[in-house]
């Protein structure tokens, strides 16, 4: 899969490429650009935003600059998703990472100050795409949660087993997963339950289907 993302502030993102899952799969699963909207702006002095029409505060990114990265990256063959990071898109869960996960390729658009030209959303994307119902000061954040869900789904990123029954998966319905203990087995007088030391695998699994349903329906 190929990942694009297109933001003001590439070296943002450093320390995520450095990290496990992303790092395991970079390369292999994963190839990754950073492309910085300066780079092929038309306006002068790197210019990628401007005034809103109407007034106000803030500054907006530009329509033409945006066409212009994706021009200069792909010329007319644009991916098949091109995500908008805006807090005003549908909201990220489970479904939608599987989702993109099966993309061979994804563009991510981050904006900041005020936010897009509308016509970037409505016209330059596929998609608008928020991770939760607050307002970041940009959209590098948000594209480091998308970017670090998907390569958790690519294969290899994850030692085996351990992706398959998290919360939100497929495998449980959508629901959460159960608790995870380790030793000391007694702490402060906060105690691992009995049964998870009892070695008995299908009671200790009946356990856990039955913790899983009580904290999915809590
Ligand atoms: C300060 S925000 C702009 C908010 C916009 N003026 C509004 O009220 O909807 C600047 C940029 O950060 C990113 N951003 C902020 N919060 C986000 C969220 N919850 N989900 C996705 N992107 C977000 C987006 O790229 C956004 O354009």
């Amino acid at each position: 899969m190929r990942v694009d993302v297109f933001t003001q502030v590439p070296h943002a993102f450093g320390w995520l490429t450095e990290q496990k899952p992303l790092a395991t799969v970079l390369g292999s699963e994963l190839e990754l650009r950073f492309l910085n909207y300066r780079d092929t702006t038309p306006l002068r002095s790197g210019q990628v935003d401007d005034d809103p029409y109407g007034g106000g505060a803030g500054m907006v990114l530009r329509v033409d600059v945006v066409d212009a990265a994706l021009e200069a990256a792909y010329g007319g063959d644009r991916p098949a998703r091109i995500v908008a990071l805006t807090p005003q898109g549908r909201s990220l869960d489970q479904a939608m990472v599987e989702e993109l996960a099966q993309e061979s390729e994804l563009a991510l658009l981050s904006s900041r100050f005020e936010g897009f030209d509308d016509r970037i959303v409505s016209h330059l994307a596929t998609d608008a795409v928020s991770i939760g119902p607050y307002v970041l000061s940009g959209g590098e954040l948000p594209a480091m949660v998308v970017l670090d869900a998907i390569a958790r789904r690519l294969p290899g990123a994850l030692a085996e087993g351990s992706g398959e029954h998290e919360s939100f998966s497929a495998e449980l319905d959508g629901g959460l997963e159960y608790p995870h203990y380790t030793r000391p087995a007694a702490y402060r007088g906060w105690e691992v339950p009995d049964v998870l030391l009892s070695g008995d695998h299908a009671r200790i699994d009946r356990w856990r289907r039955d913790q899983s349903r009580s904290r999915s329906l809590a």
